[in-house]
């Protein structure tokens, strides 16, 4: 089908931790880019007829037994490669250039001293600061390649094919280390695959809208939202393509932050035209939850119920035949791994197992986004900016930041204190600068003083993390003023907590959430 959009940069994934950054330096240019295991089919790279494909890096040494590679076929296919890393190595390797362990691994910055000003290279300074990761190198470039620019350490840091427009770079362009990689990969994708730039925000609403409408012609959709950012802007853009025929029900589990069910109301009907559903199931998941205290039993409580309670509001919207989910791209990404096509995919958690037993075929019309992209989306559909910039909620809510038994008292208590958190962080402008922050039940008691009497109370534990798509996270730096203020708010505003703690771990090794 014709989209609005047609360039394309293809990805292959050689196990670099930084594959899905190069995807998305290459969209921050405006061109859409994908990533495909290493051994994606040629039969296959010629269907999707990229306007380039990048070999990413990765950890394996072209010389082992069962090192990845591509097929030599890739090279006469007169499409634009760029080896990035191991990438690279593999180019030498297969067109018998020489790539042998290096007697130290060479992590870091490297100064790069450009020989030829042009193509790849073109308006970069020299030298200029890169980023290098690599334990092999190149000891001898291959026959009819030329060196582009090298480094104390790396004689061949960036080759290039004498008449074909086949690239490799011992450096990472991806990373912000390297100073001057954004030029790099701008010219190899203005330059070198000569592409215009047709990735933009108003051109993948005009050709989702196409694709929604031809495929789901004059039938009925259903979309469960959650009011957070990603079920809201798949939404909109279903609608915008269909709709009275999309139907959106919006449960309340009864473990909503503050005020949370009627904020969502209230911008729905507001902003939106949309038909629109509010179920309140509150009860039904409580009761079901009474007691339980592992995490992963609530997890699948909540799943199941939610199950129930959405079959019941689909019934009253007979003859729904699609399902509208949120799913974005880094959910869809660890199924083209290196483990190659035939791995698993991994269930989106936002659903767990709904689509398979209500027999909903499934809409996903963010599925090849970023969050940042899904938002950039929400904003050229007029979503409103008090759910385009939240932070992420979870689909079991309030229930994986109980830690133990989930209670009303519990609940009352948490929503309390992290009404007073975010309230301060937005006040004090730090919201915006953080992925994700909320505040955490912990089941323990502690002693405490106030006024003169002790007290023997509950902890909460705020938790705020940087990140760009939530698959690792740091702790945020929060000044210590904001900390002192919100921890003295909680303590005085919230009966039945006596002490706050700030959780200072990172993930990996922990997780963003508590549970
Ligand atoms: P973790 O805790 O795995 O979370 O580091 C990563 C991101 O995912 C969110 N999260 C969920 N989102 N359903 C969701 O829709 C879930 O079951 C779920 N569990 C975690 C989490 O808030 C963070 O942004």
């Amino acid at each position: 089908m014709k989209t609005e959009y047609q360039e394309m940069i293809l990805i292959l994934d050689f196990g670099s931790q930084y594959t899905q950054l190069i995807a998305r330096r290459v969209r921050e240019l405006g061109v859409f880019s994908e990533i495909k295991p290493f051994n994606f089919s040629i039969r296959k790279i010629r269907e999707l007829s990229p306007r380039g494909i990048i070999l990413s890096g990765g950890p394996s040494s072209v010389y082992n037994k069962n090192a990845p590679l591509v097929s030599k076929e890739l090279f006469q296919l007169n499409i634009p490669i760029l080896g990035i890393c191991y990438g690279l190595q593999v180019i030498a390797h297969l067109l018998k250039g020489k790539v042998e362990r290096a007697e130290h691994r060479e992590y870091g910055y490297a100064q790069l001293i450009i020989d030829k000003a042009y193509g790849l290279l073109d308006n970069m300074k020299s030298p200029t600061t890169v980023w290098m990761s690599h334990g092999d190198k190149l000891t001898q470039s291959p026959p009819d390649f030329m060196t582009l620019a090298h480094t104390q350490n790396a004689p061949y840091a960036v080759i290039c094919h004498q008449t074909k427009p086949v690239f490799g770079i011992q450096f990472h362009p991806e990373v912000l280390h390297t100073v001057e990689g954004i030029t790099l990969l701008r010219n190899f994708l203005y330059k070198i695959c000569e592409t215009r730039g047709d990735w933009t925000p108003h051109a993948f609403v005009e050709s989702s809208v196409q694709k929604i409408r031809k495929q789901v012609g004059d039938r009925k959709v259903i979309c469960g939202l959650s009011g957070g950012v990603d079920s809201t802007v798949a939404a909109a853009l279903v609608y915008k393509a269909i709709g009275d025929q999309l139907t959106c029900i919006f449960v309340d589990n009864g473990l909503l932050r503050f005020g949370e069910a009627d904020e969502v109301k209230t911008v729905f009907r507001n902003y939106f035209t949309m038909n629109f559903v509010f179920v309140d199931a509150a009860q039904q998941f409580l009761s079901r939850l009474q007691g339980v205290t592992n995490p992963e039993q609530k997890r699948k409580i909540i799943g199941e119920v939610f199950i129930r309670v959405f079959e019941q509001a689909a019934k009253q919207n007979d003859d729904a035949e699609f399902l509208v989910q949120g799913t974005l791209y880094p959910d869809v990404i660890e199924s083209v791994s290196i483990k190659g096509p035939s791995a698993v995919i991994k269930t989106h958690h936002n659903v767990g197992g709904l689509p398979e037993k209500m027999h909903l075929k499934i809409i996903e019309p963010l599925r090849d986004l970023f969050k940042d992209e899904a938002r950039q989306i929400g904003r050229e559909l007029n979503v409103p900016d008090e759910i385009i910039s939240r932070h992420p909620f979870p689909g079991p809510g309030l229930a994986v930041r109980i830690l133990g038994e989930i209670t009303e008292k519990r609940l009352e208590i948490l929503r309390k204190a992290d009404k007073i958190y975010i309230e301060e962080l937005k006040k004090s402008n730090w919201y915006h600068k953080i992925w994700q922050a909320f505040a955490v039940y912990l089941p323990v008691k502690s002693v405490g003083v106030m006024g003169d009497e002790r007290t023997y109370d509950s902890v909460i534990a705020l938790r705020a993390v940087t990140s760009e798509d939530a698959m690792t996270a740091d702790w945020a730096k929060l000044p210590h003023d904001i900390l002192s203020t919100v921890s003295n708010r909680i303590i005085n505003e919230v009966s039945g907590v006596n002490r706050v703690v700030y959780d200072i771990s990172s993930k990996p090794p922990s997780t963003i959430e508590w549970e």
